[in-house]
């Protein structure tokens, strides 16, 4: 049954403009809220754009998505003491904030679709913010000397920084993943599209297992 809905799930970017009703939005967060986190830190917060003004605003940067009704933004709270200890810059449990960003997001996904909702994560740290050739002489120095010393914490090009300052997220909450809902209207065939280098069917699956001599 649940593989059945996981196969069903499509990343859908045009949808019919129609709103999500609220009841619907807090069941999808709630399937967010009950995915596991690493020491069970229930680091992630969530934040619910709908507002129509504001939908255009967050996601100028991605205009390909049309009549979207909600944009939800994971953040990790690192207010929170193991936050600090785990996810601080270059520790060796620092992936696991991304870890249970993912999870929460599946889960929100999957939990979306089940109710007839469809979804498109959206990858934040593209640059589309501010082209790097606009940059002064001064401004690229300042910038490759932040990363030697690895002093950026965040990259000024990107969306995440983009949507950050839009919406004056406190610096205690950091943005690690989007994903936009909706009901979708242009639904992609499996068996002929493809995104990046695949199709988005997926192959059977000894084409994904490794075996060796470790390995059945
Ligand atoms: C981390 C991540 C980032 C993604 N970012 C984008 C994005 O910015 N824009 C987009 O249209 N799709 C995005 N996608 C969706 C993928 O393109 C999609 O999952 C893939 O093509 C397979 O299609 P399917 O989700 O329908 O199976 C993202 C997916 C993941 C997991």
């Amino acid at each position: 049954m649940i593989l059945k809905l996981i196969k069903e799930r499509r990343s859908i970017r045009i949808f019919a403009g129609e709103k999500i009703p609220a009841k619907d939005m807090n069941t999808i967060i709630e399937a967010g809220v009950w995915a596991p986190t690493g020491c069970n830190n229930q680091e992630l917060r969530f934040v619910m754009l709908g507002r129509d003004d504001i939908l255009a605003e967050a996601l100028k940067f991605k205009p390909f998505f049309r009549g979207v009704s909600h944009f939800v933004l994971v953040l990790c709270d690192m207010s929170i003491p193991l936050s600090k200890q785990l996810y601080r810059k270059n520790s060796s449990a620092q992936m696991m904030s991304d870890i249970d960003a993912g999870l929460a997001i599946q889960n929100m996904v999957l939990q979306a679709k089940d109710i007839g909702i469809d979804s498109c994560i959206v990858n934040l740290s593209e640059k589309h913010y501010k082209k790097e050739k606009n940059l002064s002489v001064t401004q690229k120095i300042s910038k490759e000397l932040k990363k030697i010393l690895r002093l950026h914490s965040i990259n000024p090009n990107s969306f995440e920084y983009f949507l950050r300052n839009f919406l004056h997220i406190p610096k205690q909450y950091k943005i690690r993943a989007g994903v936009v809902f909706g009901y979708g209207k242009n639904f992609p065939n499996l068996e002929k599209v493809r995104h990046g280098a695949n199709p988005i069917k997926r192959n059977s699956i000894e084409n994904y297992i490794i075996k060796g001599e470790y390995a059945e």
